[in-house]
């Protein structure tokens, strides 16, 4: 049983293996949400468009997901296609998501839905979004029309993807829609973020009581620049409390809201004592110099390649006391060696992490498809599976191969110990 990858990669039985995608980057003519808005007028540098076509071509990506052997799937409802207007449910679009999760059945593949991943229907954003203390209830208002239309056949959920990601790009730093720049403004969001989570999950229980919420948390490891100098200390042990424990802290409401953590892990960063702005000089900066030997090469995207951050990550999250599902982590490159080393890198240091007794659910590749990698365009490869922009063709890559062997060597040890 295995080939020589997978010989020394064991998961227990019921593990999750998976990809990941969300529908703003793949499903293409999302044009009621608020990125398609900022994408068309120029305050976004590129369009999603067409995206990878998934909302047609569903069917034949979740074949190579079923060809590939992976029992699971990560995939997003567009809360703007559901709700086009305030209030009023396209029924169509509801149906589709039915149809998209039946899809996943019939090939005995698990879905694992998420409800917002960073885009927002346009009619909720026009009157003022996450800044307003009503979008909880608006959001929970969707949240309990999915649940009653799905929620038969889902059990994991996702409420919120990143939303200190969120909250970075689109109230912090003005990249994302709507643009902000401001504390005060984040701070906000952050408050209604987080009480939308907690609605969401009690709107799912109170249906569900078997379903497992969760949400997914961007988790890079932070570390000091130098260990020896307080400054660099002080500034990653700031860093890590304001984009790693704090949101954990208020989600999971002494446990109360939380049956998983997601994690969403890519890379770490290091940091040291920050000077000239406040922020700086709390939080630090980034050191990008060669001084550390152990760096390991970088994706396209800059993201530095770090197995060893996610072992890290995994052991201190156990202390939560709660299960961890890697809801993301993957590697946008050119170089498909490099690709390989790093799904096996990871993946082994999820075997090792369960080894040591830390209690993960499964693992999901970013992504099952090159798509719309947000402010950065198509250009990023992230998939399992190329995509051909212009003929929409998927063209598998060596590293899905990989993964196979590790999911279909996972399913027969299953299947055997039964
Ligand atoms: C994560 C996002 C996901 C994708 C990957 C590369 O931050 O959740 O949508 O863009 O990064």
């Amino acid at each position: 049983m295995g080939g020589p990858v997978s010989a020394d990669l064991r998961f227990p039985a019921g593990f999750l293996l998976g990809a990941a995608t969300s529908s703003h980057q793949v499903e293409g003519g999302n044009r009621w949400n608020d990125w398609w808005e900022g994408e068309q007028d120029g305050r976004l540098p590129h369009k999603s468009g067409d995206a990878c076509r998934h909302y047609e071509l569903y069917e034949e990506d979740f074949d190579l997901a079923h060809r590939w052997g992976h029992n699971a799937h990560r995939f997003s409802i567009e809360w703007s296609r559901c709700e086009p207007e305030a209030g009023t449910w396209n029924q169509r679009e509801i149906e589709h998501y039915q149809a998209v999760v039946a899809a996943l059945g019939r090939r005995g593949i698990e879905p694992i839905v998420t409800l917002h991943h960073f885009t927002n229907p346009e009619w909720f954003a026009r009157r003022g979004g996450w800044l307003r203390g009503d979008s909880v209830k608006l959001f929970s208002r969707y949240v309990e029309k999915v649940s009653q239309s799905l929620g038969d056949s889902v059990r994991y959920w996702i409420t919120t993807n990143e939303p200190t990601v969120f909250l970075k790009r689109a109230f912090l730093n003005g990249r994302w829609p709507p643009f902000q720049n401001s504390w005060i403004k984040a701070t906000l969001v952050l408050r209604n973020l987080v009480r939308a989570h907690r609605s969401a999950y009690r709107v799912l229980h109170r249906h569900w009581p078997e379903c497992r919420v969760g949400l997914s948390h961007s988790s890079p490891l932070i570390q000091p620049c130098n260990a020896e100098r307080s400054g660099d200390r002080a500034a990653a042990w700031l860093r890590d409390l304001a984009l790693n424990r704090t949101l954990l802290h208020l989600a999971s409401g002494g446990r109360r809201y939380l049956d998983f953590i997601g994690i969403n892990y890519y890379t770490r960063t290091i940091v040291r004592r920050g000077t000239g702005s406040a922020r700086a000089m709390l939080f630090g900066q980034e050191c990008d110099a060669d001084h550390h030997t152990d760096r390991g090469p970088v994706s396209t995207c800059g993201w530095e390649v770090y197995p060893a951050g996610l072992l890290t990550t995994l052991h201190r999250l156990k202390t939560l006391g709660l299960p961890l599902l890697i809801t993301e982590n993957g590697l946008a490159t050119d170089d498909e060696e490099l690709r390989n080393s790093f799904l096996i890198d990871h993946l082994r240091a999820v075997a090792r992490a369960l080894a040591d007794g830390v209690p993960v659910l499964g693992y999901f590749y970013w992504s099952l498809l090159d798509n719309f990698e947000w402010d950065l365009g198509m250009e990023p490869r992230f998939g399992l599976a190329a995509v051909d922009a212009q003929t929409q063709q998927r063209h598998p890559r060596p590293a899905a191969d990989i993964f196979s062997e590790i999911c279909r060597d996972h399913q027969a040890r299953s299947d055997s110990s039964r």
